[in-house]
């Protein structure tokens, strides 16, 4: 049978000179010595990656700002709509639409709206467009009127009962 109580002092690794005089403390420089290295590759990548612009003005890189400003235009605003499209307006006025932004419908537009171009809107859904905003849901707002196509109107467009612009039924 094997001895309950081992001499523990048996077990001892001989020990080399540099950790006899450093003694546990080894543990401390090596874990230290990993530390220092992942933060040395950690601060050598981070300066290969960011862009010498970041930060400049903020938490971002300032070219960011001339890259958007670049971009074309994709919402004219409704505004620009009421110059060329006065029936409308007179159409929605006092409707309950009257307050939905024109591209809130019709999608962004600033290239029709410049005028010197032929880019017709392109045409929309109905059926599809008004449930997007009215199907019923319980997460909706409750100012948003909400219905259940399938009690309401099952099949067939919207607008055959609702004029879009304003869509109070008689
Ligand atoms: C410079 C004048 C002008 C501006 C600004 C303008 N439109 Fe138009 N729009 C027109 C003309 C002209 C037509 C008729 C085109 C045709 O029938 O070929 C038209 C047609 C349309 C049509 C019907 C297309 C069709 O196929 O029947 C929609 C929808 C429309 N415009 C929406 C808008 C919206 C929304 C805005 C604002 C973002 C806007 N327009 C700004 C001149 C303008
Ligand atoms: C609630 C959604 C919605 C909004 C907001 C809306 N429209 Fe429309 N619009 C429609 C739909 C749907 C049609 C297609 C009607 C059809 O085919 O019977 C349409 C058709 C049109 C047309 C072509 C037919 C017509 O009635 O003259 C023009 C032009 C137009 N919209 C311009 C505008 C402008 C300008 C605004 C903002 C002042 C606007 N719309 C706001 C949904 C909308
Ligand atoms: C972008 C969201 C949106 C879209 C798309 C939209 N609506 Fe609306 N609609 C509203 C909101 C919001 C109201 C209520 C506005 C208010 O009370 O000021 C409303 C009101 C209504 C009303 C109540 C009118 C009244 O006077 O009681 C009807 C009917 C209606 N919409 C039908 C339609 C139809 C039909 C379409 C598709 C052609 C459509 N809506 C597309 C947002 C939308
Ligand atoms: C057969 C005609 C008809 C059709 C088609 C129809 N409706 Fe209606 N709808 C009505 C009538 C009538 C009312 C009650 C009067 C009003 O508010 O305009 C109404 C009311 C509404 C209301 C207001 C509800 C409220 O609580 O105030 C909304 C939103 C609406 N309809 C959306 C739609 C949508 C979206 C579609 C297409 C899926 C549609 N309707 C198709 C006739 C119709």
């Amino acid at each position: 049978m094997a001895p309950l109580l081992q001499d523990t002092t048996s077990l001892e690794v001989p020990v080399s000179l540099p950790r006899a005089r450093f003694g546990h403390a080894n543990h401390v420089f090596r874990a230290g010595a990993l530390f220092a290295s992942g933060f040395a590759i950690f601060l050598v990548a981070r300066h290969a990656m960011v862009p010498s612009d970041f930060g400049v003005y903020g938490f971002y890189r300032s070219g960011a700002l001339g890259d958007a400003a670049a971009r074309p235009l994709a919402f004219a605003g409704q505004s620009a709509c009421f110059d060329c499209h006065d029936a409308v307006v007179a159409a929605r006025h006092g409707g309950r639409h009257e307050r939905i932004r024109c591209e809130a419908c019709h999608g962004p537009l600033a290239t029709h709206a410049s005028g010197d171009s032929d880019a017709r809107p392109k045409e929309l859904s109905p059926r599809d467009l008004c449930l997007t905003c009215h199907l019923k849901s319980a997460g909706k707002p409750g100012a948003v009127p909400q219905i259940m196509p399938s009690d309401h109107a099952p099949e067939g467009p919207c607008t055959a009962c609702h004029p879009p612009h304003n869509p109070k039924v008689g």
